[in-house]
């Protein structure tokens, strides 16, 4: 059987532009090649279509519950985006539960998908995903390139974590979701699951589309490594 490696691709890196066709053609052309060799499912997060829906619902008087099922719209959103780059090669309709991915993973090379339930971020989904269908490889395509000592955009002295333990990213992260902020590379929840599981995490710049690959595929690479 081919390994299953799962891509938690940050909504930063699939929406940056108006006109994101060109990057999100060149993404799915090396998920493309990579899935001649590995089972891959992604994992679409909403980024700022997400956070539009989020902060013009909360002003309206939404509550999170509402809050975060329009997120996950968006998510499901830009994963149908991905899937059209990606054409007959991706299994046609998002998966709405981990049961429905590990189905389609079984007659499609690629499988995207978005957000699951409320209460949690696509970091998460990808770390439960993994549990699900038994990947031992998770990457996380997000604005940053690795984990950092400290936040680099608030602090210069943040140096770059290349390589870490499961129990140096928890406690690095923290464990209260609601502490999220943007030094947290990598969602509490999801850190537990990668945790108990021992599933290694590459965290890594996903507009690199070179290393991202090589992540993806177990190469070496530049950005953090947690096992
Ligand atoms: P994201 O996981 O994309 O959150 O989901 P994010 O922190 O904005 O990450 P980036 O910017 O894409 O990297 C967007 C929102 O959708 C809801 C949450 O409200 C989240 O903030 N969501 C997502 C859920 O409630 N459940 C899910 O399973 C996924």
């Amino acid at each position: 059987m081919m390994d299953a490696v799962v891509l938690s691709l940050g909504g930063s890196i699939l929406v940056r532009d108006p006109d994101s066709s060109d990057f999100i053609r060149k993404m799915s052309k090396m998920l493309i090649e990579i899935s001649s060799k590995h089972k891959v499912y992604v994992v679409t997060g909403g980024g700022r279509i997400a956070r539009f829906y989020i902060n013009n619902g909360r002003a309206l008087g939404a509550d999170e519950r509402a809050l975060d099922i329009m997120g996950i719209e968006t998510t499901r959103l830009n994963a149908r985006l991905l899937i059209t780059a990606l054409g007959a090669h991706a299994s046609p309709e998002p998966p709405r539960t981990y049961d429905e991915a590990a189905v389609a993973g079984m007659e499609h090379r690629i499988v995207v998908m978005g957000g699951v339930s409320p209460g949690i971020t696509t970091d998460a989904v990808s770390a439960y995903l993994a549990e699900r269908i038994g990947a031992k490889r998770l990457v996380n395509a997000t604005s940053v390139d690795g984990a950092y000592t400290a936040d680099p955009k608030k602090d210069s002295s943040a140096k770059k974590i290349p390589r870490m333990t499961h129990e140096a990213l928890i406690k690095l992260v923290g464990t209260d979701p609601l502490g999220a902020g943007p030094n947290v590379v990598f969602d509490p929840a999801g850190s537990q699951v990668i945790a108990k599981n021992k599933i290694q995490l590459a965290i890594v710049d996903g507009t690199d589309i070179g290393n991202l690959k090589n992540a993806l595929c177990g190469s070496d690479f530049s950005g953090t490594l947690v096992e």
